[in-house]
């Protein structure tokens, strides 16, 4: 690969969806927004982006998702607050949200017309350099590197397309874009196949596509030639499917956990497993928890 085509700069946050799992909440507040302790999903997900080098953050916003602009922008009169009142830990926790040398583009994505549809968006921003697509709603915790790190390192070798993998139970695969394919020496999978939410009898493998991707500007006239897939909806799987055989497309199982926070249960999973590690509250939590009597 040519330097320039194997640096990986911009990452795509689509946050546009509707979030209807989680309503009445999501009525007017994002599912990027709703915090895990006290950090929001969202800024996990951009944490992540720039430890793996990621300098241009596109947020693929809808209209009523101001929260995750304001959120990414600066907050001069509550940095001007906590500077006069003396709170210089406070202070630090606002203004490192977006480290320097990262900036951050919002886009707007008119209607919830799928995943596919809201990397579209991004493409006059992206323009034609490879890139990383992070859903937040995925929450990957791993103890060394994060899951896009350990993605890019592996990509910088070979290029194409990277899908980030996991092995799921055989019933849940009806819930992912599950791929085809055989494990490499080097550890990767080779994507012979990708099946968008496969009912478990048609489901090539239970090797499941999560929330992390690196692609190719080529992406894009896959997205405009790809018709609506599942639930009427531009499938992102479903254009990716379309380059397998032209390019590389290859799969990590990545290291580390995975908390699926667009789900009740996994958004609360994520909750008390991070709390229970959080310097402000993990030993008083902890003997709440002892101490809890379950009904
Ligand atoms: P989900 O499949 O979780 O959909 O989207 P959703 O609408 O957010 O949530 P539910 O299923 O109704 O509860 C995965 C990611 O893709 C984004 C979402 O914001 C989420 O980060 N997305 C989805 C868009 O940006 N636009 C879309 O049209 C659809």
């Amino acid at each position: 690969m040519s330097s320039e085509k194997n640096k990986l700069r911009k990452a795509v946050f689509p946050v546009a969806g509707y979030g209807t799992r989680f309503l009445p909440v999501t009525k007017a507040s994002p599912k990027e927004m709703l915090p895990i302790v006290d950090k929001p999903l969202i800024q996990y997900a951009v944490e992540e982006a720039v430890e793996a080098g990621i300098e241009v953050l596109i947020f693929v916003n809808n209209k009523s998702k101001r929260a995750i602009e304001d959120y990414f922008d600066d907050a001069r009169e509550l940095s001007d607050h906590l500077a006069r009142k003396n709170r210089p830990a406070l202070l630090e926790k606002i203004t490192g949200i977006v480290p320097a040398g990262v900036s951050c583009v919002n886009l707007r994505q008119t209607e919830a017309n799928g995943l596919g549809d809201a990397v579209l968006c991004a493409e006059a921003v992206v323009h034609d350099e490879p890139f990383a697509v992070l859903l937040a709603d995925d929450l990957v915790r791993s103890d060394g590197a994060g899951c896009l790190k350990q993605m890019t390192d592996a990509w910088q070798n070979g290029g194409g397309t990277m899908l980030a993998l996991e092995e799921v139970a055989a019933q849940a695969v009806s819930r992912y874009g599950v791929i085809g394919g055989a494990r490499g020496g080097d550890g990767l999978w080779r994507v012979e196949q990708l099946v968008e939410k496969p009912p478990p009898a048609e489901a090539p493998s239970r090797m499941a596509v999560i929330g992390r991707y690196i692609l190719q500007p080529g992406i894009f006239d896959h997205l405009r030639n790809t018709r609506p897939g599942v639930g009427g909806e531009l499938q992102l799987t479903d254009a990716i499917a379309r380059q397998i055989g032209s390019q590389p497309v290859r799969g990590l199982n990545y290291e580390g956990r995975r908390y699926d926070c667009g789900s009740k249960l996994g958004y609360l999973r994520a909750n008390v497993e991070y709390a229970l590690e959080h310097p402000d509250i993990a030993g008083e939590f902890r003997d709440y928890l002892k101490n809890l009597k379950l009904p």
